[in-house]
């Protein structure tokens, strides 16, 4: 059975396991595949689906198949979910079609919202700093999006701490609660707890859903021995390199050989992990297709990781301020 977490101290209840389209949900992908693992999540329970406008490839093409999706099978049920989306990387040409201006933001969620075929997200999020804009500006149109009805929440993804606290100032004088942030997290991707960002959230009882538990899949037991064809990092569209998976593999081998001894699979312990500390109320993964989702969600039937398998994670591999892997 799924269970939901509080998000923060918001009135939002989001699932402890969240289902991303980063990947495979693009027009490069199988669309009934897609439709499939979307119905196959919200049968188990997810009811929060993480977008962005540039998910595909092509860009935008996530929320083309998704908003489909939504209007042909799910429209007795939009009450039921909650749908994100993001604005901030690299989306349409020339000087506003990326970064942190309320021109880029607000035209971008205009855009995603016509893709989608949607009158308002769940939750509109700035994807990224912007070290050239102001704040007060990002976090205006942040502003602008929530009183315009055109999102119910807003978010930050991967804003650093310094950044995140003068934001989540910024936002409270304008009347608007970050309601979320969005960090990568996992064993091989540890930066938000050296940084001291999930204990800041805590603190301020902002709610905290952490993508790529799995690190693209390097922690599954799919890369202890290679490269497998149908993998993400053999994948020409995949953002996951060769090279990334051959650094992490001798780490990934040792956290393997732990998983086994505590009786589960590797990718059982990773989502184990990604949810157990006390800021995260949801854990976004990726899946190829509804097999794997299964596979995946059984990791929340895995009996909880132990003091000792915690600290023989910490010796694999330890919190470092630096992520060792993108995720
Ligand atoms: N805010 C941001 O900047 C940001 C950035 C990245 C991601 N995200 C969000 O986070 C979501 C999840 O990211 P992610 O896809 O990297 O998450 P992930 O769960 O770490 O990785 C998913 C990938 O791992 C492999 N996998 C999944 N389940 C498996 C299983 N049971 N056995 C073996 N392999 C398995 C699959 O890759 P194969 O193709 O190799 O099978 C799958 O596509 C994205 O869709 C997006 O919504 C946000």
């Amino acid at each position: 059975m799924m269970k939901y977490r509080r998000c923060g101290d918001s009135g939002l209840l989001l699932p402890e396991i969240s289902l991303g389209f980063w990947h495979n949900f693009g027009h490069v992908d199988d669309f009934q595949e897609s439709r499939a693992m979307m119905h196959r999540a919200f049968d188990r329970g997810i009811t929060h689906f993480d977008l962005a406008n540039n998910y595909g490839p092509p860009p935008g093409s996530a929320e083309e198949n998704v908003g489909k999706i939504l209007a042909e099978d799910f429209s007795n049920h939009r009450d039921e979910l909650i749908i994100t989306t993001k604005a901030g990387h690299t989306m349409w040409n020339g000087p506003y079609g990326e970064w942190g201006s309320r021109k880029h933001l607000l035209a971008s969620l205009d855009q995603s919202l016509k893709r989608l075929s949607l009158p308002y997200v769940d939750i509109f999020y700035s994807h990224r700093p912007d070290p050239h804009t102001r704040l007060e500006e990002t976090m205006s149109a942040l502003a602008t999006a929530v009183q315009s009805g055109k999102a119910l929440y807003v978010g930050l993804s991967k804003y650093p701490l310094n950044m995140l606290k003068q934001a989540v100032e910024i936002l409270r004088q304008m009347g608007v609660h970050c309601v979320i942030y969005q960090p990568p997290y996992s064993i091989l991707n540890r930066w938000p707890e050296a940084e001291g960002i999930l204990d800041y959230l805590n603190q301020e009882k902002i709610g905290c859903v952490v993508f790529s538990p799995l690190a693209q899949g390097m922690l599954s037991p799919k890369y202890v021995d290679s490269i497998p064809a149908d993998s993400r990092a053999a994948r020409a569209e995949g953002f996951l390199q060769e090279d990334q998976v051959l650094a992490q593999q001798e780490k990934i081998r040792a956290l393997d050989h732990l998983a086994k001894s505590q009786g589960m699979p590797l990718h059982h312990m990773a989502i184990q992990f990604s949810l157990k500390h006390r800021a995260v109320t949801s854990a976004i993964i990726g899946a190829r297709n509804v097999a794997q989702l299964d596979d995946t969600l059984a990791a929340l039937d895995a009996p909880a990781l132990s003091e000792e398998t915690l600290k023989n994670i910490d010796a694999i591999a330890p919190a470092r301020r630096s992520a060792d892997a993108e995720g």
